[in-house]
């Protein structure tokens, strides 16, 4: 063979799929996007997505390999397509803005092979202007009932170099690791949401919507830029066994110009299915406290003994100190027994309806309501799904009983690490994100929403917008958050958050637990951070109940900033985000959905900047009182963090405002629109 012919099929390898024949396309509604479905010779359905006319993804493979039949990704001829387009408007119960517009085009490719009683194969993709969502359906046949799939084919293969912001996916700490900035040429295995921008600037962000009954979606990296599917592992047997006609979760692909874009998008709550609960109004938005962050410092112990944080007097504190500053929540986490020993090796002795005895649950309950205070509760498994399943109803029917309606539950387990039991009783180890893991979730969240209960899950399974569907499924963890600031090693870096914002926040709300204004972790540890930034947490990363996580002790020591977190709300009308770049900074408005007033967060990494804010976003006919929490021009993360500057200004739509946010810093603005105007 020549040398150049060797070079050619060289090249023809390392691009992938060798480009197909297109059998249809389809165009998002404002023309920007365009997506190709290929055949090629073997009839292997690919597809591939451009912007502008530029390849943003090239050709990319689909298909299953199957563990009860032959493998399901070649030999199909096009069977037809069916086409639609949609326009509408819906309202969220809570969330991030009240209206959202779907306004996308659809094309369904039928897909059959081409031997006679060829078994049939559905592409569905949808276009919309700022990214594409595609979802395989399995559509009811004879030919094809019991579905076992060992390994999803589908791969996205990206046209330009980009760099890439991502978390392993399958490691031991589930979604609990440091963002890694490096080419997507070094990428190994991500989870999603992960995040790229191309050499030429366009934002790109890989998810999945609706992850119902199916293993999550890890990206692994087979060469160059193409990104393969690998599904979330199951203990034993295929990694999802499903029964036609079903649908996958889609896989989206967000791709906009900038990192605003990526945050502001609503495609992945799109692409999710209507409130499945009907009336969902009994779900209010709220601020919490609780015995949480004293455990985390260890000065407190959620197992019995003298060190015991979760004893009756000290709920009453707290439901004191959350009465005086207009929190509705006090959550108390080791209440119930269970918690002595090595609890988060198995769970084992979990009980979620004994608390321990120096705690009167429902005295502390009834104490709560007659101060307007409802307990947040508690359910740590350790994993142990199988022990929590046996109790899940009992344990929801008594908080229901006390007035309890939101719970945080908790998966403390390696990866691999949640137990089962077989139909034999023999154990069975999962991951949080398989498909049992996703059945397990959805089974609380439905039981709790039969008792007007939300759901609040760490070590959750990520979010793919199923609050829309689900409502009462309020927020979850699924990231580092305030705790590693407790006890992590390393702490979180001061570029975090401003990571988190355009990664993992692209999923959905973050129970990040902010406004810890000591700034101080375990014996004494620094936290990475300015106190104007703890304040500006609250805006910029989101959530429908978030907590004031510091001790009522410490908040006492700063009355002036604590007034923003009791002021601050936790439901808003719009949101937008008035400068970003991911890993760097940004800023974020949000209006208030009980008032015209609005609110700002911005945060820095390291670098110390001047961020200069357009207020655009503000109604035109009113006057604003702007509140400013700000860094004092001597701040800095690591010097000065406590140092900063409570102003008040006048602001109109339009006037400019330039801010110093200190290295590790950040700033917070409540827009006060006096009423009557
Ligand atoms: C991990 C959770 O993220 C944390 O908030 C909680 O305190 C512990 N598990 C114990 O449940
Ligand atoms: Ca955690």
């Amino acid at each position: 063979m020549s040398a150049s012919r060797l070079a050619a099929l060289v090249l023809l390898a390392s691009a992938g799929l060798a480009r197909g024949e297109t059998v249809a396309t389809l165009a998002s509604p404002g023309g920007a996007l365009t997506v190709s479905v290929t055949l090629d010779a073997d009839g292997r359905p690919g597809y591939a997505i451009s912007r502008s006319g530029a390849a943003v993804i090239a050709d990319s493979r689909l298909g299953f390999i199957l563990a009860n039949a032959p493998k399901l990704e070649r030999d199909f001829r096009l069977e037809g397509t069916d086409r639609r387009s949609a326009d509408s408007t819906w309202e969220q119960p809570w969330g991030e803005r009240r209206f959202v517009r779907d306004r996308h085009n659809e094309l369904r490719v039928r897909l059959v092979e081409k031997r006679a009683g060829g078994r049939r194969l559905d592409l569905v993709f949808r276009a919309f202007d700022d990214g594409v969502g595609f979802r395989y359906e399995f559509p009811a046949q004879a030919a094809l009932a019991d579905v076992g799939i060992v390994d999803e084919l589908t791969e996205f293969d990206v046209a330009e170099p980009a760099t890439a912001w991502w978390i392993p996916g399958g490691e031991w700490n589930r979604y609990e690791y440091l963002y890694r900035m490096t080419p997507l040429a070094e990428l190994s295995q991500a989870h999603t949401p992960l995040t790229i921008r191309t050499a030429s600037g366009l934002h790109v962000a890989f998810h999945e919507a609706a992850l119902v009954d199916y293993a999550a979606l890890w990206l692994r990296r087979v060469h160059g830029q193409r990104l393969k599917a690998t599904l979330s592992p199951a203990a034993e047997g295929p990694r999802v066994a499903r029964r036609a006609p079903f649908a996958t979760p889609w896989r989206t692909i967000l791709i906009v110009p900038d990192a605003k874009g990526l945050y502001e998008s609503d495609l992945v709550l799109n692409l999710n299915e209507p409130n499945a609960l009907g009336d969902v109004s009994w779900f209010k938005p709220f601020k919490y406290v609780g015995i949480w962050w004293s455990l985390h410092l260890d000065t407190e112990s959620w197992g019995s003994g003298a060190r015991h944080g979760a004893n009756t007097a000290n709920a009453k504190r707290y439901i004191d100190f959350a009465a005086a500053n207009g929190f509705r929540g006090v959550l108390i986490e080791g209440w119930n027994r269970g918690w002595d020993g090595h609890w988060f090796a198995d769970g084992s002795e979990f009980n979620f309806t004994e608390p321990y005895p120096d705690f009167d649950l429902a005295a502390v309950a009834a104490y709560a309501r007659k101060r307007g205070v409802r307990l947040v509760g508690h359910h740590e498994t350790a994993g142990n799904v199988a022990r929590y399943e046996t109790q899940l109803g009992a344990a929801l029917d008594l908080y229901a009983r006390l007035g309890i309606d939101s719970v945080k539950t908790g998966y403390v387990a390696d990866a691999g690490g949640i137990r089962r039991l077989d139909e034999s009783g023999a154990p069975r180890y999962e991951w949080h994100d398989g498909q049992f893991m996703s059945r397990h979730h959805l089974k609380v969240v439905t039981e709790a929403a039969k008792r007007h209960i939300a759901v609040n899950p760490h070590e959750p399974i990520k979010d793919t917008g199923l609050r829309r569907t689900y409502p009462n499924w309020v927020s979850r963890e699924g990231a580092r958050g305030m705790e590693y600031n407790a006890w992590g090693n390393p702490p979180n870096p001061p570029e975090h958050e401003a990571n988190l914002v355009f990664t993992r926040m692209l999923a959905g709300p973050m129970d990040f637990t902010p406004g810890v204004l000591s700034l101080t972790g375990r014996d004494g540890r620094k936290i990475q951070s300015t106190l104007a930034k703890q304040l500006a947490l609250y805006v910029v990363i989101y959530s429908p109940i978030q907590m004031a996580a510091d001790l009522p002790e410490n908040y006492a020591k700063y009355p002036a900033p604590f007034k923003f977190i009791r002021d601050v709300p936790t439901d808003w009308a719009e949101t937008r985000v008035v400068a970003g770049e991911i890993g760097d900074y940004v800023a974020i408005a949000r209006k208030d959905r009980g008032s015209e007033d609005w609110y700002l967060g911005a945060v820095t990494d390291e670098q110390a900047r001047e961020l200069r804010i357009s207020t655009d976003f503000l109604d035109a006919d009113r006057r604003y009182r702007a509140e400013i929490y700000r860094d004092a021009d001597n701040a800095d993360w690591q010097r000065n963090p406590q140092a900063i500057a409570i102003e008040s200004r006048d602001v109109r739509r339009g006037d400019a405002m330039t801010l110093r946010v200190a290295a590790g810093g950040g700033f917070a603005i409540r827009f006060v629109a006096p009423s009557g105007q």
